[in-house]
């Protein structure tokens, strides 16, 4: 066995040459940490994301071993500060307001004046944030974008974002996603270990801090939580786009179905999977089904992107809750996607028995969720076309790899008691409801197929 310091340092070495190759091709450079984020498809080239969660694995790995253990501990256990320092930000708009600035940035006085919060204060968020390169501080406390930070900007003028703090989320689905986590997620997690002592005591560590018995969702529906409703809506469905299209068009295979056949998107919220699918398919007919607001607002969406869908019938948007009986019998296709993670093995047992209770023998059930892995090698995936991690990374590739549907896992814990699931917990939980798991594709979301029993 070769010394683990020199692999690790070997493959940071090789992968970060394979990546420069590539760009170099492109006649660019890796973008620097220093120029704002541009969108471009080397971004996102799955095999370019590859050789980067292969660096970042290394350089994580590299960071674990020689970091002194106090060291390393004294940074993992304070890490909630990232989550509300990010928080803070985006909640009084600093990054919309070095969008703004020239690229030297702003002097936090000058932040502090817009934002009406104390520079003092402004001075040590930014300089946590920049510490973990977030912002940069270009001269003493003055701060300007750079790649990461620039990601946190809404889609709003200032004026706007001011007028209408209701609507400060619309189109901004990573500053979204950044506060959403920030906001419950951060304030749940305070509660996850006294809950997980005493799971019966209610539904989720979020319950226990808001003091409400509903289920997230449920709750959002309140009025004074209609902010929150948008905002989720709006990460939603950038966090959605941001999954590679095929992903959905191979999961449904609509070209081995029959025109006018139904596809149903169960908790689809306003729809923007079925979207996807209906431009491959478009001889197909579409269910989108959701609760209430998620309806309403998929209605606006449907609109704004394609009329004629709603118009002609070819898409249908119902409000239908999936622990009532499944009103559409016998689709050819029932699919979930990103939905099965948000329950509890019991609810999720229920949301399956609906759809196997109104499918047909030729029926399927898909469902595009994240597959938990080991961090070390699984047997039950021998043959599937997973990458094998080089040594001495961990099978999951760690952060480089898993590092987000971890965080993801424990997210679904704290806000509803649900999970990332295993590919024997997706056997066994189609098992009891009567679909046998007949195909698994990974992917950046794995594709579960199921068919009845
Ligand atoms: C994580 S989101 C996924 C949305 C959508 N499938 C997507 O990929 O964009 C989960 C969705 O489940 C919906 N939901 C929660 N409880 C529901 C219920 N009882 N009946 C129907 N939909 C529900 C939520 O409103 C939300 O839109």
């Amino acid at each position: 066995m070769c010394d683990s310091l020199r692999a690790l340092v070997d493959i940071i070495c090789s992968e970060t040459a394979i990546l420069q190759a590539a760009y170099a091709k492109q006649s660019a450079e890796v973008p620097t940490l220093d120029a704002p984020f541009e969108p471009g498809p080397l971004e996102f080239d799955p095999a370019l994301s590859h050789v980067r969660h292969l660096i970042v694995a290394a350089a994580a790995q590299l960071i674990a071993t020689v970091q002194s253990p106090i060291e390393f501990l004294q940074l993992a256990a304070p890490a909630m500060f990232e989550s509300a320092a990010l928080g803070f930000v985006v909640d009084v708009n600093i990054p919309d307001i070095l969008g703004t600035a020239s690229p030297q940035g702003l002097h936090v006085k000058e932040l502090s004046a817009t934002t009406g919060i104390d520079s003092a204060y402004i001075a040590r968020i930014m300089r946590y944030l920049a510490t973990r390169h977030i912002f940069k501080e270009t001269a003493p406390n003055v701060f300007s974008h750079n790649r990461l930070s620039s990601l946190l900007k809404k889609a709003k003028s200032l004026e706007q974002l001011k007028a209408d703090p209701k609507r400060r989320f619309d189109d901004a689905p990573f500053a979204s996603i950044i506060h959403g986590f920030a906001d419950e997620s951060l304030a749940s997690s305070a509660m996850l270990s006294s809950w997980l002592k005493q799971p019966l005591q209610a539904p989720a560590a979020f319950n226990m801090v808001y003091k409400t018995p509903k289920k997230m969702w449920d709750w959002l529906e309140e009025p004074s939580n209609e902010w929150r409703a948008r905002r989720f809506t709006a990460g939603m469905k950038g966090g959605a786009d941001m999954f590679p299209q095929d992903i959905f068009i191979n999961g449904i295979d609509g070209s081995t179905l029959k025109a006018d056949d139904i596809i149903v998107d169960i908790g689809g919220s306003i729809g923007s999977a079925t979207l996807v699918v209906k431009k491959a398919f478009p001889q197909l007919r579409y269910v989108v089904q959701d609760l209430e607001k998620q309806i309403v607002a998929g209605q606006k969406f449907w609109e704004q992107t394609d009329p004629d869908a709603i118009n002609s019938g070819r898409v249908q948007l119902q409000v239908h809750d999936f622990f009532t009986p499944q009103p559409i019998q016998r689709a050819a296709v029932y699919f979930l996607r990103v939905v099965i993670h948000d329950w509890s093995d019991e609810d999720a047992h229920k949301i399956l028995l609906h759809l196997r209770n109104a499918a047909g023998p030729s029926s399927k059930l898909v469902i595009f969720d994240s597959l938990a892995r080991y961090t070390c090698e699984d047997p039950n995936l021998e043959g599937f076309d997973f990458p094998k991690a080089p040594y001495p990374l961990l099978a999951n590739l760690g952060i480089g790899g898993e590092g987000f549907f971890t965080a993801l896992d424990l997210n679904m814990m704290t806000l509803f008691n649900g999970k990332e699931r295993t590919q024997d917990d997706f056997t066994h939980l189609g098992k009891e409801a009567g679909w046998k798991l007949d195909r698994v594709k990974p992917g950046m979301l794995t594709t579960f197929t199921f068919l009845p029993i």
